[in-house]
């Protein structure tokens, strides 16, 4: 049971019939009281009363069974203190239940997830890592609600890049293939033969030709560097405990006999403008840095399709093909203006229809410790395998068994992505990550695997809450938050909300292990403080896990 619900419940008919309509008590977890709500507030003006009259005259309707305390308080708030004993009750049906307490969605929807989405025939980049890491956590998170999830893993896996990676495998011979599992290191070497010899350039481009016409020879070659990377990404996943499998790859190479059809449903609608040889929709409302209307090209002028082209024929294939209600793209900050033009052009071509959504799910980037973009010391992009071995070093400092030093140290470093705001930028920083104190992830399985070891010594007991120490009333309303923070992180997309109910969960509970003995407690007593270590440690393992983080159970 959650609490909220219950007190809204409560308050909703009172609030009714004070404002002669339907209102939604919004109640929420306050510092005044235990709860607040402010819904009369705005409908003071309208009702031509004062708030706090307004307030007091739900305060006065409702049935407040189960509330300790009401009263008014600031300009019209009405702040409730319940009494324990239905915070007693609710956390033991709570302890109950295996999903703690949260319910699986009366509506489930259709989500595609697109996430992780690297690009082969590019360099793998650390925005690549908060991508895979951040979608995955919503990915958990929306299913275990009960949404059907559709992860969406769009990897660059076509492109004129490829004729360079192409030439450089023949070059190469067969131990090149291998070699392309490095994606970093394979492109680097294309690279900087392209860059550097002329001759390679001109194959380059034959091959870019052979590949689109669709040469079979060459079709062979670029199956068998995107068969080696997508072995390469998924032993990544693995080790990052990413849920993403062979099954989710949908590459861009995927679109390809898509695309003419795009271009001929966009036509049909009368949204296409030539412009320089170029095929192009604009939208309304997007202008260029000169102050012109900025095109969304679809078809380049050489003919060619370009990114544009392909997240409108995903999109499409996304509502029309797999029945998706919502689309959801975790995709660096600066792909803005992308999302949002191919949203309003495939809104302009009927692809979003009513009841269909489609959200663009930023991020910010990972700076160094310096404050610019984290790479290495001598300025190359960070590879991910070099990152999770050195995590896994470091942890072995922590933790000498090597499999808890791999997922303590995975851990932090998924954890530090999760934990701050995803919009924001945010410093890599080993020693911040790895610290034992503060919201890190090492923090929360530390406090896990002690609550795990108490468990352990106490044997078999019937869990059951009861209140009788202030630290043990902080703790256990904490826990019934579990379900209105899950429930935030599905609506915000916003997974540092839930980090942050863990570690002010975890922090309580500490305050609460200090202050009240559990082992040593009288009976009844005891029961009931291991009935809260338990239900801690569920919540902390639960939450973790949507958070895509393990939780050993010895450190
Ligand atoms: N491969 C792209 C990149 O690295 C990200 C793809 C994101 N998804 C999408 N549907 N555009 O920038």
């Amino acid at each position: 049971m959650n609490l909220e619900a219950l007190l809204s419940a409560r308050l909703a008919p009172a609030l009714a019939e004070v404002a002669h309509a339907a209102v939604d008590p919004a109640v929420r977890r306050s510092q005044h009281a235990d709860f607040q709500s402010g819904a009369v507030l705005p409908l003071a003006r309208g009702l031509g009363r004062s708030p706090r009259e307004l307030a007091e005259a739900v305060t006065a309707r409702a049935d407040l069974a189960g509330v300790a305390h009401a009263e008014v308080s600031g300009p019209g708030f009405v702040n409730l203190t319940v009494a324990d004993e239905l915070i007693a009750a609710a956390l033991t049906d709570v302890a109950g239940d295996a999903r703690l307490g949260v319910p699986q969605t009366k509506q489930p929807r259709t989500v595609v997830l697109d996430y992780s989405a690297p690009n082969i025939a590019k360099e793998l980049t650390v925005g690549h890592l908060r991508s895979t890491v951040i979608g995955d956590a919503l990915a958990r998170t929306l299913e275990w609600l009960g949404h059907d999830v559709i992860r969406a893993n769009h990897v660059g896996d076509w492109g004129t890049a490829f004729g360079m990676l192409i030439e450089h495998l023949l070059d190469e011979g067969a131990t090149g293939v291998s070699r392309a599992a490095d994606l970093t290191a394979f492109y680097q070497a294309a690279r900087a033969k392209f860059d550097a010899d002329e001759d390679f350039r001109d194959r380059a481009r034959l091959r870019v030709v052979r590949l689109q016409s669709g040469d079979e020879e060459t079709l062979g070659l670029w199956r068998s560097l995107v068969a080696e990377s997508r072995r390469y990404l998924l032993s990544a996943y693995e080790r990052l405990g990413v849920t993403l499998t062979e099954a989710d790859f949908a590459g861009e190479s995927g679109y390809n006999d898509q695309l003419a059809s795009v271009v001929d449903e966009l036509d049909a609608k009368g949204l296409l403008v030539a412009s320089d040889g170029a095929l192009c929709v604009f939208p309304e409302g997007f202008t260029g840095r000169d102050g012109g209307p900025l095109p969304l090209i679809v078809r380049k002028s050489d003919g060619g399709f370009g990114y544009a082209a392909t997240d409108l024929a995903a999109l499409r294939h996304r509502t029309r093909v797999l029945g998706a209600t919502r689309l959801l793209y975790v995709v660096g900050a600066p792909q803005r203006t992308h999302f949002a033009m191919v949203f309003a052009v495939a809104a302009a071509a009927g692809w979003l229809p009513e009841g269909v959504s489609a959200e663009h799910v930023p991020f910010g980037s990972i700076l160094g410790t310096d404050g610019r973009m984290f790479r290495t010391r001598s300025g190359d992009s960070v590879k991910l395998a070099a990152l999770l071995d050195e995590a896994v070093t470091r942890a072995s400092a922590l933790a000498p068994d090597p499999a808890v030093a791999a997922a303590v140290g995975v851990g932090a470093i998924k954890y530090a992505d999760l934990a701050g705001d995803r919009r924001s930028d945010y410093v890599f920083d080993w020693d911040r990550m790895l610290a034992l104190t503060g919201n890190t992830g090492p923090y929360l399985q530390y406090a896990y695997a002690r609550i795990r070891s108490i468990l352990d010594r106490a044997g078999a007991f019937r869990p059951a809450v009861r209140i009788t120490h202030p630290a043990e009333r902080a703790l256990a309303l904490e826990l019934l938050s579990f379900e209105p923070v899950v429930e935030s992180v599905a609506a915000t997309l916003e997974p540092h909300r839930l980090a942050g109910y863990l570690y002010g969960l975890a922090s309580l509970y500490s305050t609460f292990y200090e202050q009240c003995p559990v082992l040593k407690a009288e009976d009844g007593v005891r029961e009931s403080r291991l009935s809260l270590c338990l239900l801690t440690g569920r919540t902390l393992r639960r939450g973790l896990d949507l958070l895509g983080i393990a939780t050993p159970a010895h450190l």
